[in-house]
């Protein structure tokens, strides 16, 4: 049976004609009940929930207009199983969306569930992807401020947006991804833009710890070096992405090439080849590839036409580097 606490939330959030907040309660109680071992009630929960939001169609969202080109909105249909990370930092989204999820049982004993988190790590190793897949795992709205935008385009008026921003984080539950947070603190910075600069970094920085809404917020960046102390204690994980190792290399292909993998692979030329590349780059790679079977009218992909495409990633890699 759903907590006390859990049908008193579900009888407010009905109440207050909150729809979306009522549907994230009726997941919790979901969760809940397959936690109790009650698989099949909280697939049937489940089941009511996602049929209801089909029908009610994609919400529109009471975007404060002057946000609009700032945030882009979308409902991400990502599973987890795409995301091809290993298994201790799996464990840690993992570890977000279940305490997400059950919330409630956390506030009773007075604690709070992970909600802010940094995801940390090179371009193209799926911290936008994991955005996605936390949106699609709790069944929110992902909301991307595009935070590189936020201090180029609105310089000077960058903490009016910020706020406005937060206020709509306190009003629209779902997962708010600040893409490229890098530019918050930014490098290739003005003179002048400096002083503005650490005053919005510290504007976000009042605004995440005072923040206590309904949403994840999630911020990703390529370079840690740019980020300080300060901003490290502001949240509540910090999950580190690499460049992938052998194993998930290989996973990553066969899940992209999937039936197009040939039979007989040669893996170990094809994992030498891709070493050092990112998930992106051996994604594209693989797409490339199933691209040129279907026009060449074949229906598999051969280790060595891997190779080509994967050789062709490189190089356009090392000319971007060089
Ligand atoms: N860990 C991963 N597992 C599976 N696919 C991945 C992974 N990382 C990246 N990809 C593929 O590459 C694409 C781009 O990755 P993503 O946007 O998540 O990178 P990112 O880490 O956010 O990079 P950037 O720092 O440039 O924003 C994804 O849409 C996906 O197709
Ligand atoms: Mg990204």
């Amino acid at each position: 049976m759903a907590t006390a606490e859990q049908l008193k939330a579900l009888i407010r959030s009905h109440l207050s004609d909150d729809a979306e907040r009522f549907y994230t309660i009726a997941l919790q109680v979901a969760a809940h009940e397959a936690q109790q071992g009650h698989g099949a009630l909280a697939l049937d929960i489940r089941e009511l929930v996602d049929k209801a939001r089909r029908e009610r169609g994609p919400r529109i969202l009471k975007f404060p207009v002057d946000l609009r080109g700032l945030v882009f909105s979308e409902e991400p249909d990502t599973p987890r199983s795409a995301l091809v990370i290993p298994e201790s930092l799996s464990d840690r989204v993992q570890r977000i969306v279940h305490e997400y999820r059950q919330q409630q049982k956390l506030k009773l004993h007075g604690l709070a569930h992970r909600r802010k988190v940094l995801l940390v790590g090179p371009p193209g190793t799926g911290k936008t992807m994991t955005a996605r897949v936390l949106a699609h795992e709790l069944r929110l709205p992902l909301h991307t401020v595009q935070v590189d935008k936020l201090v180029t385009k609105f310089m000077g008026e960058t903490s009016a947006k910020l706020r406005q921003i937060f206020e709509l984080i306190q009003q629209e539950p779902g997962v708010y991804l600040f893409d490229e947070f890098d530019a918050i603190g930014g490098e290739r910075m003005l003179e002048n833009d400096v002083a503005e600069m650490r005053r919005v970094l510290n504007a976000f920085l009042q605004f995440i710890e005072q923040d206590s809404s309904d949403s994840l917020i999630v911020a990703a960046t390529n370079s840690p070096k740019l980020l300080d102390r300060a901003l490290y204690r502001r949240f509540d994980d910090v999950l580190y992405y690499a460049l992938p190792e052998e194993a998930d290399r290989k996973r990553l292909m066969q899940n992209v090439l999937g039936t197009f993998l040939a039979p007989k692979f040669a893996w170990a030329a094809v994992l030498r080849q891709s070493a050092r590349l990112s998930h992106a780059e051996i994604d594209t790679a693989c797409r490339d590839a199933i691209k040129r079977a279907i026009l060449a009218d074949k229906t598999k992909v051969t280790a060595g036409a891997l190779r080509q495409s994967l050789a062709e990633r490189r190089s356009v890699h090392q000319g971007i580097r060089g």
